[in-house]
C-alpha cells in the first residue's frame, strides 16, 4: 500500500471553488503518481474550519471518483494554521515509483503549519530575472521576499547623497556605518528605507546600480547587511535574492538556485524595462558593457564574490519565460522535500 499526501488552498469558501480546487489537486496527484481509479483505494480529506460550504469528498465524487472510498473530516482550529486549506491522504496500490506528494497554492509553503522555517536562496547576476522569479516564488509559497540588492542600493544612495566615493573606503564605510538601512512590507511588497525614508524608487536609478556594486565590495558594509539579512530570515520563511545568499548569508539554506542568463539577453531585458519607463536614450551596446562590467566587479571582489554555491541548482533563463523558470524551481523544491 502506498500513502500519498497533498494539500491545496482555496481563495473562497464556495462550493464551486472547493470543487474546482479539489479536482485540481486530485488531477495533479493522479498525474504525478500515475494513478488511475483501479489502484486508488481510498482518500481521506481534511479541511480547516473556515471551509464550511462543501465536503471535498462530495467534490471528488462529482469529479468522477466513483469507486474510491472517500471520507472528509474537519481539522481542529489551530491558531496560525494555513487558512482555507484542503488536505488529502491517498491510499493507493501498485505504484511503481516512490510516492510524489503534491502541495499547491499557499499549501506549497511545505506544510507551513507543521514544518519548520525554510529559506530559498536565489543568487545570480543582474538581469537574470531572479527578482521577478523570487517574487513569484514567495507569492506561491505565501512567504516573504527579501531583495538584498535593494539594501546595497540604499547604502549606495547614502554615499551618493553625501558625495562620497566608494573608492574612499574609510569615508564610505564610516558613512554607511551611521546609515540606518531597513526594509518593511506594504501589502506584501518590500519597501526599502534609508534613515527612515522610503527610497524604494530612488535606488532603482541607473547611476545607483554601478555605485551599489562598488559599495558591495566593502567588507564592513557586507558584514552589516548580512547581519540584517540573517536577522530577517531567522524570523520567518522567505525567498532571498542576491549574490551571496547561498554561499555566505545562508550557507545552510535547504533550497539554493543560481539564476543566470546570457549577458546580451540580460541587457535586452533591462533595455526594454527602461524604455517602458520612458527612458529612450539608452544604448543597448552600452547597457551590455555596463552589465558585463558589473558582473566582473561582482564576481571578482575579494569579499563574498558572486559565484554559484556548490549545492545550488543552475537555472539558465536565457530561453525561459518567468513562468517556466518558476515552475522549474518549484519542481526542484518539491523533489527535495
Ligand atoms: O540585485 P541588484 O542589482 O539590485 O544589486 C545591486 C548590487 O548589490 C549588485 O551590483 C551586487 C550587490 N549585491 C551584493 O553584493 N550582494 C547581494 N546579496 C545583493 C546585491
Amino acid at each position: 500500500m502506498n500513502i500519498i499526501r497533498g494539500a491545496i488552498t482555496v481563495e473562497r469558501d464556495t462550493p464551486e471553488e472547493i470543487k474546482g480546487k479539489t479536482g485540481e489537486l486530485l488531477r495533479a496527484l493522479k498525474v504525478a503518481n500515475g494513478l488511475d481509479e483501479d489502484n486508488l483505494k481510498a482518500i481521506i480529506f481534511s479541511t480547516t474550519q473556515d471551509i464550511r460550504s462543501c465536503y471535498p469528498a462530495k467534490a471528488a465524487r462529482e469529479c468522477g471518483f466513483e469507486k474510491t472510498a472517500l471520507f472528509s473530516a474537519a481539522e481542529p482550529d489551530i491558531e496560525g494554521a494555513l487558512p482555507l486549506c484542503i488536505r488529502v491522504m491517498i491510499f493507493a496500490e501498485g505504484l511503481t515509483e516512490k510516492e510524489k506528494h503534491v502541495y499547491l497554492g499557499k499549501a506549497a509553503s511545505l506544510r507551513r503549519d507543521i514544518s519548520r522555517k525554510f529559506a530559498v536562496a536565489l543568487d545570480g547576476p543582474a538581469g537574470s530575472g531572479k527578482s521577478t522569479i523570487a517574487k513569484a516564488l514567495a507569492a506561491a509559497y505565501g512567504i516573504l521576499y527579501l531583495d538584498t540588492g535593494a539594501m546595497y542600493r540604499a547604502c549606495a544612495l547614502q554615499l551618493y547623497r553625501k558625495g562620497i566615493s566608494p573608492e574612499d573606503a574609510a569615508a564610505a564605510e564610516a558613512a554607511i556605518e551611521e546609515a540606518d538601512v531597513d526594509v518593511r512590507y506594504e501589502n506584501g511588497a518590500q519597501r526599502t528605507l534609508l534613515n527612515g525614508e522610503d527610497v524604494s524608487d530612488e535606488i532603482r536609478k541607473n547611476e545607483i546600480s554601478m555605485l551599489a556594486s562598488s559599495v558591495a565590495k566593502l567588507g564592513s558594509v557586507r558584514k552589516k547587511m548580512v547581519q540584517k539579512q540573517r536577522e530577517i530570515a531567522g524570523k520567518q520563511s522567505c525567498v532571498l535574492d542576491g549574490r551571496d545568499i547561498g554561499t555566505a548569508v545562508l550557507p545552510d539554506a535547504p533550497f539554493k538556485f543560481f539564476v543566470t542568463a546570457d549577458a546580451r539577453v540580460r541587457a535586452e531585458r533591462r533595455w526594454k524595462e527602461l524604455r517602458e519607463k520612458g527612458n529612450t536614450q539608452i544604448d543597448l551596446d552600452e547597457l551590455t558593457k555596463e552589465i558585463e562590467a558589473r558582473d566582473k566587479q561582482d564576481a571578482n571582489r575579494a569579499v563574498s564574490p558572486l559565484r554559484r554555491a556548490a549545492d545550488a541548482v543552475t537555472v539558465d533563463t536565457s530561453n525561459m519565460t518567468v513562468e517556466q523558470a518558476v515552475a522549474f524551481i518549484r519542481e526542484k523544491i518539491q523533489e527535495k522535500i
